[in-house]
C-alpha cells in the first residue's frame, strides 16, 4: 500500500496499533495516544485485502483495530502474533469475519463493541418495517420523478401494523430492543425464536400488559415458539437478530420463505448470509405483497440479481448502527479493548459500556469475546 494512504499519529509511541479504516470522532485517538501507542490509521475507503492486512501488520504491530469487511484468519493471526501482536478488536459487535479460533491458538484477544449498538440498530429496525409497511421507498422515487399528479383514494395503499403480530429471531439486546419498542409503540402481539427464553422481555411485556389494562385496552400477547418455523407461519412481521454462524446461515431459505403468510413483511439488520438472497428475491417477485426491508446482504456490497428492482423491497446500505454516538462509541470501545489489554487491565465486568465513553474511563477492558477460552476470566 502506498504511503500517502497512511496518517501516522505519535511515530515515536511504545506500541504500534495499526487502525485499517478512519473511525469517526476523536476520543478513541486520544485513549490510544493516551497510552503511549505509535497509531497508523489507513485512510484507504476500499476494503483492505489479506495482502493489504499483511503488509499493515508489517513486522511490528502490537494492536489491531479491524473492520467487519475484512477476513481476519489463522495466515493473518500468525503474521501478527510474530510482529508482536497482543490484541485485536473488531470494529463492530459482530465478529462472524474473524476466525476467534486461530486467534486463540496465537494467544490474541480479540475484541468487539457491544451494548451501545442495541437501540441504534433497533430503532433502523423499527424504520424499515414502516418503509416496507407503507412503501416508503416506491412513493418517494414516485414522488421525485415528478409523478404525483394529486391524491388519489389508492395511491400506495400499504400495511396497517397495529394490532398485527410480531415474530422476533433471536431475543438478545438487538432483538429485545426491537420487539419493545414495535410492542410498546404499536400494540403487536410478539412471538420469539430463542435458545432460552427470555424473562426480561416477558415481564417487560407483562408489566406494559398491566398498563393496558388501566387504560382499558385488551392486552398483547408473548410467547415463545418452539421452532422458526411457527414464527414464521404466525407472523405478519418478521424481524431478524440472531448471529451469523453455521447453523444461521440461509436460516430463511425457500421453504420457510413459503411457510410465512403472502403479504408478510421481513426485516433483516443482522447479517446478509441468514437470508437466501436469490431465493428471497424469487419469493418477492411471486408475491407482490410480501415486503422486505435490508439493511444486509448476502454479498456486500453486491446484491443477489434481480434484488434492486423489485418494488417491494427497501434496502440500505449496511447503516443500522450509523447514528454519530453509535459509531463514535464503537470506535471508543474498539480502542478501549486495544489500550486495555496493552496496560494488562483487568476485564469489564457490568453490561453497560457507557462508562468508557466519557471523561474518565475505568481502567477496564470492555469486551473480549475470546477471553474465557484464553484464561482471562480467571
Ligand atoms: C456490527 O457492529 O456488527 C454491525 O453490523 C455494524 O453496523
Amino acid at each position: 500500500m502506498n504511503q500517502n494512504h497512511w496518517e501516522i499519529h505519535n511515530p515515536d509511541g511504545e506500541a504500534r496499533v495499526v487502525v485499517t479504516k478512519v473511525l469517526p470522532g476523536k476520543r478513541w485517538l486520544l485513549r490510544l495516544l493516551k497510552a503511549n501507542c505509535r497509531v497508523d490509521v489507513c485512510r484507504r475507503q476500499t476494503v483492505l485485502d489479506k495482502d493489504d492486512l499483511r503488509s499493515a501488520i508489517s513486522t511490528q504491530c502490537s494492536g489491531l483495530i479491524g473492520q467487519l469487511t475484512e477476513e481476519w484468519g489463522e495466515n493473518l493471526f500468525r503474521r501478527f502474533r510474530e510482529a508482536g501482536g497482543k490484541v485485536y478488536s473488531n470494529y463492530a459487535v459482530g465478529y462472524n469475519n474473524i476466525d476467534v479460533d486461530a486467534a486463540t491458538r496465537f494467544s490474541i484477544p480479540v475484541g468487539n463493541t457491544p451494548g451501545i449498538l442495541t437501540e441504534t440498530t433497533a430503532e433502523m429496525a423499527v424504520a424499515l418495517t414502516f418503509a416496507a409497511a407503507r412503501r416508503l421507498g416506491e412513493a418517494e422515487r414516485y414522488l421525485r420523478a415528478g409523478r404525483f399528479t394529486g391524491w388519489l383514494p389508492d395511491l400506495f395503499l400499504g400495511s396497517l401494523l397495529n394490532g398485527k403480530t410480531l415474530g422476533v429471531i433471536g431475543a438478545g439486546r438487538i432483538g429485545c430492543a426491537y420487539a419493545k419498542m414495535m410492542v410498546q409503540g404499536h400494540g403487536l402481539h410478539l412471538v420469539y425464536y430463542n435458545r432460552s427464553s427470555n424473562p426480561e422481555l416477558e415481564s417487560f411485556i407483562k408489566d406494559y400488559n398491566r398498563f393496558r389494562k388501566q387504560q382499558r385496552i385488551a392486552p398483547v400477547s408473548c410467547r415463545r415458539t418452539n421452532t422458526v418455523e411457527e414464527l414464521l407461519e404466525q407472523s405478519d412481521i418478521v424481524g431478524i437478530h440472531t448471529v451469523l454462524n453455521d447453523t444461521t446461515r440461509h436460516m430463511i431459505d425457500a421453504r420457510r420463505l413459503r411457510l410465512m403468510k403472502s403479504d408478510a413483511i421481513l426485516i433483516n439488520t443482522s447479517r446478509g448470509p441468514i437470508i437466501d438472497e436469490s431465493a428471497l428475491v424469487d419469493h418477492c417477485k411471486r408475491h407482490p405483497e410480501f415486503r422486505a426491508g435490508l439493511d444486509v446482504f448476502e454479498n456486500e456490497p453486491d446484491l443477489a440479481e434481480g434484488l434492486n428492482d423489485l418494488k417491494n423491497v427497501v434496502i440500505v446500505p449496511h447503516i443500522a448502527s450509523a447514528t454519530r454516538w453509535t459509531r463514535e462509541g464503537m470506535a471508543i470501545l474498539a480502542a478501549s479493548n486495544v489500550a486495555g489489554v496493552l496496560a494488562g487491565y483487568p476485564l469489564w465486568k457490568g453490561e453497560d459500556m457507557r462508562p468508557f465513553l466519557g471523561d474518565g474511563p475505568p481502567k477496564a477492558i470492555p469486551s473480549i469475546v475470546n477471553a474465557e477460552a484464553l484464561g482471562m476470566h480467571l
